[in-house]
């Protein structure tokens, strides 16, 4: 987490590599002196009932009567593994992991096979993309065995994909080696793919001449909907409607809704655009807020499009959530501008009681916020097209923390408090194009890096990945944030008021503070049944299993920074073993870890490999000398991200 002689451009476009772009002096809650303690601890102690209700009132206690389970038995059976960093991937013994789909794997009948020598723009739009980010499976008829992978392409490593390229030097402001084709390339392996798989006697298969199967790229045509959709700020010489763009860039982690289509989440869009608009043009304020100047790929040298200076309105046409319908592939993707425009990590969804949808959302940026939409009409199980708008009307909600264990969702509502014309919003379309700019003037809470966000149904506890944040200083410590130098994150648990995810208020702790236990420094607070192997730092991507239980990958260990891979721990979040997690799984040198997703079964869990080789310590990591060659270890081969399926020997669920 130091600074680092060189970075890659895309490591440092993920990692928000600067000082975070939130300029307010929004309370971090670290001025509020705040009574420090944590509600679980006080649980445990004789003055417990009092103490709470007292300090949290009792609305906040009636959110977490959730029964903790008694005793020690411990709800993960598998023999963990040994944490490390070697050149491969590991999974707990007794289960079986299959490549399935790789960067390059014709997903078509009729598409070409992968030739890294000779790859193109028109090869790879039909073939499977790179940087596999989150992985959903949405079942055909309800099944574990037979259904659509969706699948994100968050972004591109060009020093592995290209031959002769090398590592880029950052200084290298014009992108010299890139060429057009090159380009053109990267714009095919980013989006996403649906495909169609099938499992024939135990072993997953891709249907290649399915008739689901589909790429999306950066130039697929999309609906832009909801309030923004045909705004003046939308509008761009090639769509003078406002209302239609081309593509989707660095989705990262996404959803899949009941109604059976896929969330697909734009994060760090800032890095596409170059160029530079004038200090005093009306976008100014805006571009710097969400991070734009400092550009991580050539597009813009080729397509006029992602040249601020050309096109001044496209970067407002990205960072939405979109939605795709995986069973149409002639189905136009809709960017969803009323869940707002940030550096979406992802878009978890549950059904709420009163039978809304409710969609929880991180900003991926050092200081962001954490954010809810809630729609204004419930989800219809009779009529499946009776949802496909459901996402366009409703109220979005930024968090704000409370130093005494509660919450409060603020609405971000064109007219309400401070988001009025006098602040520069004329309309509820300004407040999504800004809604980074229209959080801050509500006073949220700013976070040390919001990823992964999952509702677990079986509890209605909510659970917020924040990775790290080595940024925040001690005077801007505060309790939901509660590390200085946080390098290695943290999770919060936040508990809906009467298990209402509509409702404006909530109860909330921290789970568990992350990083080596054994270290006193670091502070992190696994159980003491966790093993050595069973830490890990930097949450990012999650899942609930249908048993209720919590999975968690990681982006961001390594040897230097943690002394092992990325991988997948289960943790445990209820009774005597809470805050006791397990190795599962790890993945070779210089990855992340992504996905995961289990089927309704949980007899199948689809991780994702993103970025094996990506190495920026120690000899440059390229094409032609990569940090490893995983998967196929083939001299000819690059590096390939890959989806794989883990299975247990003999069948039965996970775990
Ligand atoms: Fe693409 Fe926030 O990780
Ligand atoms: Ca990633
Ligand atoms: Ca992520
Ligand atoms: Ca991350």
């Amino acid at each position: 987490m130091d600074e680092k002689m060189t970075r890659l451009r895309a490591s440092e476009l993920e990692d928000s590599g600067d000082v975070g772009n939130n300029p307010t002096a929004n309370l971090t809650m670290g001025e509020v002196i705040a009574a420090r303690f944590n509600r679980r601890d006080l649980l445990r102690g004789s003055l417990a009932v009092a103490a709470i209700s007292a300090t949290l009132g009792q609305r906040a206690l009636a959110a977490n009567e959730q029964p903790a389970k008694k005793g020690m038995a411990p709800s993960f059976d598998f023999k963990e593994i040994e944490a490390g960093v070697d050149e491969t991937h590991h999974v707990a013994e007794g289960y079986d992991a299959q490549v399935l789909l790789r960067w390059g794997d014709p997903i078509f009948a009729d598409a070409p096979d992968f030739d890294p020598m000779s790859q193109s723009a028109q090869k790879q739009s039909r073939q499977f993309g790179y940087n596999t980010d989150f992985v959903g499976y949405i079942p055909i008829d309800g099944s574990s065995d037979h259904g659509l992978l969706v699948v994100n392409h968050e972004y591109t490593n060009e020093e592995l994909m290209f031959p002769g390229i090398g590592v880029q030097d950052s200084k290298d402001v014009n992108f010299s080696k890139m060429t057009k084709d090159l380009v053109d390339i990267e714009m095919a392996a980013h989006g996403g793919a649906v495909v169609e798989i099938q499992r024939r006697n135990g072993r997953w298969e891709v249907v290649k001449d399915s008739r689901y199967n589909r790429r999306i790229t950066a130039e697929t045509p999309m609906d832009i909907t909801g309030p923004a959709a045909g705004h003046e700020r939308m509008k761009t010489a090639a769509d003078p409607s406002g209302r239609r763009v081309h593509g989707m860039v660095n989705n990262c982690a996404g959803g899949v809704t009941p109604w059976g289509t896929w969330l697909s989440c734009e994060e760090n869009f800032n890095g596409y655009f170059w160029g530079k608009v004038a200090d005093d043009h009306a976008e100014a304020k805006n571009y710097k807020r969400y991070g734009l100047g400092s550009p991580a790929y050539a597009w813009g040298k080729f397509h006029d499009r992602f040249d601020v200076a050309k096109e001044p309105n496209e970067p407002n046409r990205f960072g939405w959530v979109v939605e795709i319908d995986p069973f149409d592939p002639t189905f136009v993707p809709k960017k969803r501008t009323a869940l707002g425009r940030t550096k979406h990590e992802g878009a978890a969804g549950i059904t709420n009681q009163d039978g809304r949808y409710v969609v929880y959302l991180g900003d991926d940026e050092r200081f962001d916020y954490v954010y809810k939409f809630v729609t204004a009409g419930k989800v219809n199980r009779e009529d499946r097209a009776a949802n496909f708008g459901l996402l366009d009307e409703g109220t979005l909600y930024v968090a704000k923390y409370n130093p005494d264990g509660t919450g409060e969702w603020l609405s971000l509502v064109h007219g309400e408090g401070p988001l009025t014309e006098a602040n520069g919003f004329r309309s509820q379309a300004d407040v999504l194009i800004e809604t980074r700019r229209a959080a801050d003037l509500q006073g949220a809470t700013k976070m040390d890096r919001p990823e992964d966000i999952e509702a677990n149904p079986a509890t209605n506890r909510v659970y917020v990945m924040l990775t790290n944040n080595t940024r925040r200083k001690e005077e801007q410590v505060d309790p939901a944030n509660p590390r200085a130098n946080n390098a290695f994150g943290h999770i919060v648990e936040m508990m809906p008021e009467g298990g209402d995810h509509a409702a404006k208020t909530f109860a909330w702790e921290v789970l568990v503070k992350c990083g080596d236990p054994s270290v006193a420094s670091v502070g992190a607070t696994f159980s003491s049944e966790t093993t050595r192997n069973g830490w890990f730092g930097m949450p990012d991507n999650c899942a609930i299993d249908s048993q209720g239980r919590l999975w968690i990958s990681t982006d961001g260990n390594s040897a230097k920074a943690t002394g092992r891979a990325d991988g997948l721990w289960a943790l445990e979040t209820e009774g005597e073993l809470r805050g006791t997690s397990k190795h599962f799984f790890r993945v070779p040198l210089g990855a992340e870890m992504c996905g995961p997703c289990f089927t309704p079964n949980d007899e199948t869990l689809f991780l994702a490999v993103q970025h094996p080789a990506e190495v920026d310590e120690g000899a440059p990591s390229t094409f032609e000398n990569p940090a490893t060659r995983w998967p196929d270890f083939k001299d000819n081969m690059p590096t390939r991200p890959s989806v794989l399926v883990i299975t247990k020997q003999g069948g039965g669920k996970i775990a």
